[in-house]
This record gives structure tokens, C-alpha cells and sequence, in this order.
């Protein structure tokens, strides 16, 4: 059939397919240790479903505001001005079908044919694609295992052209874990800000989870001057294991949310009406789960980290942030397809090549499973990586 020359333009999500040929191993009744996922493992929190559940008991169930529920919108913005001194009005937020979706509607509402928009390597893997999608120009920049995987503020400015329209900033970044320090966030803001054209999206998805007293800067806090550059993108799937619920939003300038809105009302219209009241009792009450799954998973690192490090030939920088780890597999002599397939075959472990990421040298290990898992999963990719030696 002739599809549309977009389709061919993007690959599909590599890490969606191997977690589920794990899953459909596990499902065969192999024993897998799956390290693929991008989920947390844990159950969403009995009071955000209670809010849901009662939602639908008193009918919340037709169409809604295309850019989302008024209160669940003004308790976002709370949220942004509390934790992230960022001071939005509701009008400045739409609520999305997901943090991919908040990229999505941006991507579509600001980039023109041409427009680059700067990546830094290892990425979220529909950063690109989400890109060309949009019929941008991803524009790639290699960062270094030396330097934890960060740009830095000159990798920065030697990749912006006149046709930059769009820097992507992850901290804590998935695929490698890693944090922009409150001084790395203010240096690049920097960089930014010399550049007339040139705006920033930050992807926060992973903010609530960090460790080692790591601090998260929102870079629109930096300065009024970068506040009016940047576009806030996040949602509840990690910080309050909701994956399912699709569930993010999109924080930036009026007329920006306002094109988003246009597109996602002829798109996908709103969000799940009585998913919506589930985010609002997830912002509005306790955060103590947040707290508790933050400390089961900075359990986890340490013991995934202490045991990936002690694998000769692996290296792999701590990571103090979202539930990743990315080692460098650059020594072994194969490819992160191959390593990760004969990894599945020979040893039934899952995790993800790192070339999904844009670096061939990689792969990445999620630490969202219990810790029996972790310890048995490392146990066998010791083995395995010895016997590849
Ligand atoms: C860096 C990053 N951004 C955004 C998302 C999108 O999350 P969701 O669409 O589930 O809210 C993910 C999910 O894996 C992610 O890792």
C-alpha cells in the first residue's frame, strides 16, 4: 500500500517492541528479567483511583474543555508556582493525552519545514521523530560519558544556526539518569538567551524523582528573560506511576497553548474526562507515595549500580535522577541490537539497545522492578558479558 512519505521519515519505538517480546516471553512462561520498562512497577495510589472511581460514579463522563478541566488546570499551575517557582496562568496549560502527547502538540504548533531543533545524544527517542514528524530538522548534538552525558554551554551554541527555533532539554534525563545542576541549567539559559529566536523546552517528566540531595532547577526559573523561552513539558506517569491513565501537560506562552489547544481539538479533543479528576487528587493531596516510591527506587539504583559497575568491561557514570541506568557496552565488540538480542536469547534478560537513544555504544537497564529481579537480572549479565570476553 502507499502510505504518506512521513511514515517512512520515522522509525517505531524500539523500546515498545522489546518489552513486549519480554513480556511475551514471561507470558510463554520464561523466567525474564525484564529491565525494558519505562513504567514504574508500582500500582497508581489508592486515593488517586478513589478520586476516578467517584468521578465516573457522579457521571463525569462526557466531553470536557478541550485543553482541560479549569480546576485540574489552576492545581497544575499550584503546582508549578510551588514547586517550580514558575508562575503560570491556567490559560498558560493545556492538559495532554501525556507527556508525548505535550511534545507532540508543541512540536506541530511551533515548528515551520526547516526549523532545527537541537537534541543532545543519548535522547528520549521521540524527541527526532516527533521532530520530522513536524517536518523539523533534529539537529544532533554528542555528548560525553566524561561529562555525564550533558551539553555543555558551548556544544550549545556551536549547533545554533539562524534556524534554530527550538532547544530539548531533559533533566533527569531518560536514557541516562543523569541532572542538570542549578549552575549547568543557568549556564545554558545563557546560551539561550543570545539568540532572539531560539526557545526551550523542558521536558520535567522525571523531576520528582532524584536522589542524593540532587537538585532540579526549572530553567524558566532562571531568569523573567528565559521564563518568557520556555515551554514546560511533564505529566503524572512517573512521579505517580500513571502511565496508563495518559495524563501530561504543557506549560508556555498564551499563544503557543492556544495553537496546541487548536490542534488537539482536532485531534484528540480532551483528555479522558474522569482520568482528569484522578490528576487533580494527585496534585491536590498527600505526596507522601511520591515520597515512597522515590526512596524504593533510590534503593533499587544502589543495587543495580553497585552490581552493573562490578561487571569488567561495563562502565557506566551514577546516575541521580529517573530509574535508568545507561553503561557503556563500547568494549565488548557488538552492537546494542546484538548485544541486547543475544542478551534476551541466551541469558533472558531485557533491556534496551542504546542505539534507540542515538549511541550504538550503550544500553539502557531500568531499575522499575523489585529488587530479586535486579539482583538476579545483574547476576546473568555478568555471566553473559564473561563469556563474551
Ligand atoms: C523523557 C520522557 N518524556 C516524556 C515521556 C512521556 O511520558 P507519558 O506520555 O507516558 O506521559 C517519557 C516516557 O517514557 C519520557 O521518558
Amino acid at each position: 500500500m502507499q502510505l504518506a512519505n512521513r511514515v517512512s521519515q520515522i522509525t517505531p519505538s524500539l523500546t515498545l517492541a522489546i518489552a513486549a517480546k519480554a513480556k511475551s516471553m514471561q507470558a510463554s512462561g520464561m523466567d525474564v528479567c525484564s529491565f525494558s520498562a519505562g513504567e514504574p512497577d508500582f500500582d497508581t495510589p489508592d486515593h488517586i483511583k478513589a478520586a476516578a472511581k467517584q468521578a465516573l460514579d457522579r457521571g463525569k463522563t462526557k466531553y470536557g474543555p478541550v485543553n482541560g478541566l479549569p480546576e485540574l488546570k489552576s492545581a497544575i499551575a499550584d503546582k508549578l508556582a510551588k514547586d517550580n517557582q514558575l508562575n503560570y496562568d491556567p490559560e498558560q496549560i493545556i492538559v495532554t493525552n501525556g507527556g508525548k502527547h505535550s511534545l507532540y502538540n508543541l512540536m506541530m504548533a511551533l515548528l515551520n519545514p526547516g526549523d532545527e531543533a537541537i537534541i543532545p545524544v543519548p535522547y528520549w527517542l521521540s524527541y527526532p521523530e516527533m521532530v520530522k514528524l513536524a517536518e523539523g530538522t533534529p539537529v544532533f548534538v554528542t555528548t560525553s560519558e566524561a561529562n555525564g552525558y550533558k551539553i555543555t554551554p558551548a556544544q550549545l551554541e556551536a549547533a545554533i544556526t539562524p534556524k534554530t527555533r527550538l532547544f530539548v532539554l531533559n533533566s533527569p534525563s531518560n536514557p541516562t539518569g543523569m541532572v542538570y545542576t542549578p549552575d549547568e541549567i543557568k549556564a545554558l539559559a545563557t546560551v539561550i538567551l543570545r539568540h532572539e529566536n531560539l526557545l526551550v523546552v523542558s521536558d520535567e517528566i522525571y523531576e520528582k524523582i532524584i536522589y542524593d540531595g540532587a537538585e532540579h532547577l526549572s530553567i524558566g526559573a532562571v531568569s523573567p528573560e528565559i521564563f518568557d523561552r520556555t515551554i514546560i513539558s511533564s505529566g503524572f506517569a512517573k512521579a505517580y506511576s500513571m502511565t496508563g491513565w495518559r495524563l501530561g501537560y504543557l506549560a508556555g506562552a498564551r499563544e503557543l497553548i492556544k495553537a496546541a489547544s487548536t490542534i488537539q481539538g482536532h485531534s484528540t479533543s480532551n483528555v479522558c474526562t474522569f482520568a482528569q479528576y484522578g490528576a487533580v487528587a494527585a496534585l491536590t493531596q498527600s505526596q507522601d507515595c511520591v515520597e515512597q516510591m522515590r526512596q524504593a527506587f533510590a534503593k533499587r539504583r544502589d543495587v543495580m549500580y553497585a552490581l552493573i559497575k562490578a561487571i569488567p568491561g561495563l562502565t557506566c557514570p551514577k546516575p541521580d535522577g529517573a530509574f535508568y541506568l545507561y553503561p557503556s557496552i563500547g568494549s565488548l565488540g557488538l552492537g546494542s541490537i546484538d548485544f541486547c538480542q543475544r542478551l534476551l536469547d541466551e541469558a533472558q534478560v531485557a533491556v534496551i539497545p542504546g542505539i534507540a537513544f542515538g549511541t550504538d555504544a550503550n544500553i539502557r537497564l531500568s531499575y522499575a522492578t523489585d529488587l530479586d529481579t535486579i539482583e538476579r537480572g545483574c547476576d546473568r549479565i555478568h555471566t553473559f558479558v564473561r563469556n563474551l570476553r
